[in-house]
């Protein structure tokens, strides 16, 4: 399994994305300072990663405090908390899996929990989240591989994959269980740029598991769209609104709207915890800016003239009625949205 995350004695050791797929690299991040670095540097990147790293953040800070009661460790661990949550804006599974440790510290509190409880606790629960992201994974592979087709193309952005989850990934599960029920799928990964998720990781990845994939630039899509090479559309997302509005990579909306105008299907895969009822439209999303450097220069190479105005939005919102179907670990939700998510969320508590 692709190693992008993983617990040891001395904290949470990351593969470097940054450096992949040209040098296979580990970072280990032993404070919750550090995991907030290589959230923010984008070592690690993907919104359920970054909720799973960020829960092991808090874990973190807990084993490296003095304090000796969860009473003395309450104001750390209100800083532990801010400080991971600063990281990036846009993917909800961060402040998903930050409200989860606070709900438990809650609890622990209550119970006049001693220190070392709050240690154990709070590292099983990081250890829970990470399984149960994998489970989602492998479950949603097995709903979104029944949806594509015996054999054809299959477009995806960005990395939804397990670099961007604790393993077998969310557009890329469905893919990789497609595979594994035989399905004959060329992959088209765009190269996404600027940060190119898709040329140097889901490429990487893909042909670690020796899944057939073409690596095309993020302008080609709609030429071989009309060529009929794109069979299926297949992304993740970083948050979902509840009315099935979605954030995900930036680019992600000219590849719905280019399905849309040639009859392909358009699939949104995503945890459960990528899901925010409580924001109510894309509108309502906040998208990070990055830094204008991811697009002026690559590889340390300058590209574009001194001074140029520059716009680096990191994520866009595709409206819901771009979307087939979502797929999430409790099922496939088709439209309206509004009500399927709503029912979704009601049955299960
Ligand atoms: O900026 P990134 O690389 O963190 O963006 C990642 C994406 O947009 C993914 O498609 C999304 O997080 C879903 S990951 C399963």
């Amino acid at each position: 399994m692709i190693p992008t995350l993983a617990w040891t004695p001395e904290g949470v050791r990351f593969i470097d994305q940054t450096k992949l797929p040209l040098e296979e690299s580990y970072v280990l991040a032993s404070t919750y300072e550090q995991v907030a670095d290589v959230i923010v540097t984008m070592v690690v990147r993907g919104a359920p990663a970054i909720g799973v790293s960020a829960a092991y953040g808090v874990a973190l800070g807990a084993l490296r405090s003095t304090a000796a009661t969860a009473q003395e460790f309450a104001p750390e661990f209100d800083k532990v908390c801010t400080r991971l949550a600063g990281t990036r804006p846009t993917a909800v599974n961060l402040f998903w899996a930050i409200d989860r440790m606070k709900r438990l510290f809650a609890d622990l509190l209550a119970a006049g929990a001693s220190m070392e409880q709050v240690r154990d606790r709070f590292l099983a629960e990081a250890h829970a989240m990470y399984d149960e992201d994998i489970a989602a994974c492998k479950t949603m592979g097995a709903f979104g591989g029944a949806l594509l087709p015996a054999e054809g193309g299959v477009l995806t952005h960005c990395n939804a994959g397990a670099l961007a989850t604790c393993g077998y990934g969310t557009a890329l599960g469905v893919i990789r269980a497609a595979c594994e029920q035989g399905k004959k799928i060329r992959v088209y990964a765009d190269e996404t740029r600027p940060f190119l998720q898709g040329a140097r990781l889901t490429a990487w990845e893909l042909m670690e598991d020796g899944i057939d994939t073409t690596v095309i630039c993020d302008n080609m899509a709609a030429s071989l769209m009309r060529a009929g090479r794109i069979q299926a559309v297949v992304v993740g997302a970083d948050r979902i609104a509840a009315n099935g509005d979605f954030a995900n990579k930036i680019g992600t909306y000219n590849v719905a709207i280019l399905a849309r105008e040639h009859g392909i299907p358009f699939y949104v895969a995503a945890p459960w915890s990528t899901i925010d009822t409580a924001t109510p439209t894309g509108d309502a999303i906040p998208i990070e800016e990055r830094s204008p450097v991811e697009v002026t220069h690559h590889g340390g190479k300058q590209l574009t003239p001194n001074g140029v105005g520059i716009c680096n939005p990191a994520f866009d919102v595709t409206p819901a009625r771009y979307v087939t179907a979502i797929i999430t670990e409790r099922g496939v939700l088709r439209a309206p949205y509004p009500e399927s998510l709503k029912a979704m969320a009601e049955a299960a508590g």
